[in-house]
Protein backbone atom coordinates (compact mmCIF):
# COMPACT_ATOMS: atom_id res chain seq x y z
CA UNK A 1 0.00 0.00 0.00
CA UNK A 2 1.38 3.49 -0.85
CA UNK A 3 1.17 6.18 0.93
CA UNK A 4 -0.49 8.93 -0.80
CA UNK A 5 1.51 12.64 -1.76
CA UNK A 6 -0.71 14.65 0.44
CA UNK A 7 -3.84 13.01 2.35
CA UNK A 8 -6.65 14.32 2.54
CA UNK A 9 -10.20 13.88 3.82
CA UNK A 10 -13.05 13.90 1.21
CA UNK A 11 -16.65 14.71 3.48
CA UNK A 12 -19.58 14.06 1.83
CA UNK A 13 -22.56 15.94 2.83
CA UNK A 14 -26.13 16.00 1.97
CA UNK A 15 -29.96 14.68 2.64
CA UNK A 16 -30.21 11.00 3.20
CA UNK A 17 -31.23 9.45 0.16
CA UNK A 18 -28.88 12.21 -2.18
CA UNK A 19 -26.27 10.06 -3.13
CA UNK A 20 -23.39 10.35 -0.59
CA UNK A 21 -23.02 6.31 0.39
CA UNK A 22 -23.57 5.51 -3.10
CA UNK A 23 -20.69 8.23 -4.64
CA UNK A 24 -18.25 7.25 -1.53
CA UNK A 25 -17.76 3.36 -2.90
CA UNK A 26 -17.09 4.56 -5.97
CA UNK A 27 -14.19 7.04 -4.88
CA UNK A 28 -13.11 5.14 -2.16
CA UNK A 29 -12.98 1.91 -5.26
CA UNK A 30 -11.12 4.56 -7.47
CA UNK A 31 -8.89 5.29 -4.91
CA UNK A 32 -8.12 1.96 -3.42
CA UNK A 33 -7.35 0.60 -7.06
CA UNK A 34 -4.47 2.58 -7.56
CA UNK A 35 -2.87 1.30 -4.38
CA UNK A 36 -3.07 4.10 -2.32
CA UNK A 37 -3.70 4.10 1.24
CA UNK A 38 -7.52 4.81 1.55
CA UNK A 39 -10.40 4.41 4.40
CA UNK A 40 -14.06 4.58 3.86
CA UNK A 41 -16.11 6.22 7.10
CA UNK A 42 -19.69 6.11 6.49
CA UNK A 43 -22.56 6.85 8.65
CA UNK A 44 -25.04 4.03 8.89
CA UNK A 45 -21.62 1.98 9.68
CA UNK A 46 -20.60 3.93 12.16
CA UNK A 47 -23.58 4.43 13.83
CA UNK A 48 -23.93 0.83 14.20
CA UNK A 49 -20.93 0.65 16.57
CA UNK A 50 -22.07 3.70 18.57
CA UNK A 51 -25.26 2.84 18.24
CA UNK A 52 -26.19 5.09 21.31
CA UNK A 53 -25.79 7.60 19.44
CA UNK A 54 -29.27 9.37 18.76
CA UNK A 55 -30.42 12.26 16.27
CA UNK A 56 -31.21 15.30 18.65
CA UNK A 57 -28.69 18.41 17.87
CA UNK A 58 -26.42 17.46 20.71
CA UNK A 59 -25.55 14.56 19.92
CA UNK A 60 -25.49 14.13 16.05
CA UNK A 61 -22.90 17.36 16.78
CA UNK A 62 -20.94 14.69 19.10
CA UNK A 63 -21.51 11.70 16.19
CA UNK A 64 -19.53 14.35 13.71
CA UNK A 65 -16.97 15.68 16.02
CA UNK A 66 -15.95 12.23 16.61
CA UNK A 67 -15.77 10.95 13.41
CA UNK A 68 -14.24 14.21 11.78
CA UNK A 69 -11.70 13.59 14.82
CA UNK A 70 -11.11 10.41 13.78
CA UNK A 71 -10.53 10.87 10.07
CA UNK A 72 -8.02 13.68 10.75
CA UNK A 73 -5.99 10.91 12.98
CA UNK A 74 -6.26 8.66 10.14
CA UNK A 75 -5.32 12.06 7.48
CA UNK A 76 -2.47 12.96 10.16
CA UNK A 77 -0.72 9.09 9.31
CA UNK A 78 -1.21 9.54 5.56
CA UNK A 79 -4.60 7.92 4.95
CA UNK A 80 -6.98 9.30 2.59
CA UNK A 81 -10.31 9.60 3.89
CA UNK A 82 -13.53 8.92 1.83
CA UNK A 83 -16.39 10.38 4.44
CA UNK A 84 -20.26 9.72 4.23
CA UNK A 85 -22.39 11.47 6.78
CA UNK A 86 -25.64 14.08 6.62
CA UNK A 87 -23.58 15.98 8.58
CA UNK A 88 -26.81 18.92 8.65
CA UNK A 89 -25.26 20.94 10.95
CA UNK A 90 -22.90 24.06 9.21
CA UNK A 91 -20.81 24.31 12.71
CA UNK A 92 -20.05 20.60 13.25
CA UNK A 93 -18.21 20.72 9.49
CA UNK A 94 -16.73 23.74 10.25
CA UNK A 95 -14.92 21.79 13.47
CA UNK A 96 -14.17 18.97 11.15
CA UNK A 97 -13.12 21.30 8.57
CA UNK A 98 -10.58 22.74 11.28
CA UNK A 99 -9.11 20.10 12.67
CA UNK A 100 -8.37 18.07 9.21
CA UNK A 101 -5.05 19.42 7.30
CA UNK A 102 -7.15 18.96 3.38
CA UNK A 103 -10.66 18.73 4.37
CA UNK A 104 -12.83 18.54 0.76
CA UNK A 105 -16.61 19.47 1.47
CA UNK A 106 -18.44 17.81 -1.10
CA UNK A 107 -22.18 19.14 -1.46
CA UNK A 108 -24.23 15.81 -2.38
CA UNK A 109 -27.22 17.77 -3.37
CA UNK A 110 -30.68 16.35 -4.55
CA UNK A 111 -33.54 18.37 -3.68
CA UNK A 112 -36.12 16.95 -1.15
CA UNK A 113 -38.91 15.91 -3.04
CA UNK A 114 -36.19 13.89 -5.38
CA UNK A 115 -34.47 11.99 -2.40
CA UNK A 116 -38.14 11.14 -0.62
CA UNK A 117 -39.23 9.85 -4.01
CA UNK A 118 -35.99 7.66 -4.25
CA UNK A 119 -36.65 6.79 -0.28
CA UNK A 120 -33.93 3.88 -0.45
CA UNK A 121 -34.42 2.89 3.19
CA UNK A 122 -38.09 3.70 3.80
CA UNK A 123 -37.40 6.45 5.44
CA UNK A 124 -38.95 9.22 4.79
CA UNK A 125 -41.79 6.86 4.36
CA UNK A 126 -41.51 6.24 8.46
CA UNK A 127 -40.48 9.67 9.08
CA UNK A 128 -44.06 10.99 7.87
CA UNK A 129 -46.05 8.55 9.36
CA UNK A 130 -44.17 10.09 12.51
CA UNK A 131 -42.51 6.83 13.26
CA UNK A 132 -38.76 8.90 13.04
CA UNK A 133 -38.56 12.42 14.48
CA UNK A 134 -35.73 14.68 13.95
CA UNK A 135 -35.66 13.84 10.01
CA UNK A 136 -33.52 15.82 8.45
CA UNK A 137 -35.40 17.99 5.88
CA UNK A 138 -38.71 17.63 7.45
CA UNK A 139 -38.32 18.42 11.04
CA UNK A 140 -34.53 19.16 11.59
CA UNK A 141 -32.71 21.22 9.63
CA UNK A 142 -30.33 20.79 6.62
CA UNK A 143 -27.72 23.73 7.07
CA UNK A 144 -26.70 23.39 3.30
CA UNK A 145 -22.84 24.22 2.60
CA UNK A 146 -22.07 27.81 1.96
CA UNK A 147 -18.75 27.28 0.23
CA UNK A 148 -18.43 23.59 -0.62
CA UNK A 149 -14.93 22.58 -2.92
CA UNK A 150 -17.50 20.56 -4.76
CA UNK A 151 -21.33 20.43 -5.93
CA UNK A 152 -22.63 17.62 -7.43
CA UNK A 153 -26.11 17.66 -8.67
CA UNK A 154 -27.54 14.20 -8.48
CA UNK A 155 -30.78 14.58 -9.58
CA UNK A 156 -29.47 15.67 -12.96
CA UNK A 157 -26.15 13.53 -13.58
CA UNK A 158 -25.80 9.74 -13.50
CA UNK A 159 -23.87 8.41 -10.84
CA UNK A 160 -21.17 7.64 -13.35
CA UNK A 161 -21.18 11.48 -13.81
CA UNK A 162 -21.37 13.18 -10.23
CA UNK A 163 -18.18 10.29 -9.43
CA UNK A 164 -16.51 11.70 -12.18
CA UNK A 165 -16.67 15.52 -11.17
CA UNK A 166 -15.78 14.15 -7.71
CA UNK A 167 -12.56 12.39 -9.33
CA UNK A 168 -11.31 15.08 -11.45
CA UNK A 169 -10.70 17.47 -8.48
CA UNK A 170 -9.03 15.02 -5.99
CA UNK A 171 -6.93 14.13 -9.30
CA UNK A 172 -4.30 16.51 -8.00
CA UNK A 173 -3.80 15.34 -4.90
CA UNK A 174 -3.08 11.09 -6.25
N1 LIG B 1 -25.75 11.03 -9.56
C1 LIG B 1 -26.03 10.21 -8.55
N2 LIG B 1 -25.15 10.08 -7.54
C2 LIG B 1 -25.43 9.27 -6.47
N3 LIG B 1 -26.57 8.53 -6.35
C3 LIG B 1 -27.49 8.63 -7.34
C4 LIG B 1 -27.25 9.47 -8.48
N4 LIG B 1 -28.33 9.37 -9.30
C5 LIG B 1 -29.17 8.51 -8.71
N5 LIG B 1 -28.68 8.05 -7.53
C6 LIG B 1 -29.35 7.08 -6.65
O1 LIG B 1 -29.72 7.73 -5.43
C7 LIG B 1 -29.67 6.82 -4.34
C8 LIG B 1 -28.78 7.41 -3.25
O2 LIG B 1 -28.77 6.57 -2.12
P1 LIG B 1 -27.60 6.57 -1.04
O3 LIG B 1 -27.85 5.42 -0.14
O4 LIG B 1 -26.27 6.66 -1.71
O5 LIG B 1 -27.90 7.94 -0.28
P2 LIG B 1 -27.21 8.52 1.04
O6 LIG B 1 -26.95 9.95 0.76
O7 LIG B 1 -26.06 7.66 1.44
O8 LIG B 1 -28.38 8.41 2.12
P3 LIG B 1 -28.28 8.20 3.72
O9 LIG B 1 -27.91 9.54 4.30
O10 LIG B 1 -29.67 7.81 4.12
O11 LIG B 1 -27.29 7.14 3.99
C9 LIG B 1 -29.16 5.50 -4.90
O12 LIG B 1 -30.26 4.66 -5.16
C10 LIG B 1 -28.47 5.92 -6.20
O13 LIG B 1 -28.44 4.90 -7.17
MG1 LIG C 1 -25.62 6.58 3.16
Amino acid sequence: MKEPDKAFVLWLTGLSGSGKTTLADRIYEFISKKGLSVEKLDGDILRGFFPATGFTRQQRDEHIKRVGFMASMLEKHGVIVVASFISPYRNARRFVRDVCKNFIEVYVHAPLDVCEKRDVKGLYTRARAGQIKNFTGLDDPYEEPEKPDIIVNTDEQSVDESASVIIDFIGKYL
